[in-house]
């Protein structure tokens, strides 16, 4: 199955939507909103002269963040229409970026370039058949010392909405819209694989990296799942049964040696 043709169609679809979306709120980060929260923040820390790789970097408003913090950023994502989307937000607002349209697979194999911080967020891994090479993308990417920081959604909400939590051979193939205000029912065929926490930090140690972090949350910054409830301060939780659903985990690795 091609599905890098797949994903892409359907994210470049998903990426006309987003940018006009209340969800990002474009106009609000130009007028100098950072996109980034607090999570990955305070976990990612002074970025300041740091070169930060951000892989899946959708239109770029977090890369841009980063670049705005002081970082010397090179943002890759798949969809050639977030990739144009993030050089006219980069030019639009005067600032310092590299944007590359590839896959992160095929990007880890072209690229000869060393980062001191690698970076990826929110709904990423499902994209991505295989963790291994993932993770060996993030370890060639990385000068030895460097860090890997990911704060991504639990797949345990995965499972209560009745998808597998543990990997299968097979990916899930289904029509579905996106997850901003806008989305107006639009559908498009989308390719995805389950991955559980144990493969996702096995995949980083396999790769040689040091794990310095783990850490579960039962808030989520975004709005975008069903049956989320806003807690002040906090962001939004799920309850089931009466109690709180992880729906976050963040993971801080170390290139060594
Ligand atoms: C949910 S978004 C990332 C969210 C990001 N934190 C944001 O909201 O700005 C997932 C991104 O992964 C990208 N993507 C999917 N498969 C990819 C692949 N194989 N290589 C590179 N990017 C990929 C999509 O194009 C999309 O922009």
């Amino acid at each position: 199955m091609d599905y890098i043709n797949i994903n892409k169609e359907a994210w470049d679809k998903r990426t006309k939507i987003h940018v006009g979306s209340k969800f990002y709120d474009v106009e609000a980060f130009k007028n100098g909103n950072s996109s980034l929260n607090t999570i990955e923040l305070e976990q990612v820390g002074n970025v300041e002269g740091k070169r930060l790789l951000h892989l899946q970097c959708h239109f770029g408003q977090d890369t841009l963040s980063w670049a705005r913090l002081g970082a010397s950023v090179t943002g890759v994502d798949l969809s050639t229409e977030a990739i144009e989307q993030a050089n006219k937000l980069k030019s639009a607002l005067g600032l310092e970026a590299t944007f590359v349209a590839n896959d992160i697979y095929q990007f880890g194999n072209e690229s000869t370039e060393e980062f001191d911080i690698v970076f990826t967020s929110y709904g990423v891994l499902c994209w991505l058949p295989d963790l291994k090479l993932w993770a060996e993308t993030i370890a060639s990417s990385l000068a030895t010392g460097g860090e890997f920081h990911l704060v991504e959604f639990h797949t345990f909400n995965d499972l209560l909405c009745g998808y597998s939590y543990f990997p299968r051979s097979e990916p899930d193939v289904e029509d579905e819209g996106t997850y901003t205000e806008n989305c107006d029912g639009t559908k498009s065929k989308m390719v995805t694989w389950a991955h559980s926490l144990s493969e996702v930090i096995n995949a980083l140690i396999t790769a040689g990296l040091s794990i310095e972090h783990f850490k579960e949350y039962p808030y989520s910054p975004y709005n975008c799942f069903e049956d989320l409830e806003h807690v002040s301060g906090h962001g939004y939780q799920m309850l089931h049964k009466g109690q709180k659903v992880p729906l976050l985990y963040s993971i801080k690795a170390r290139k060594i040696g």
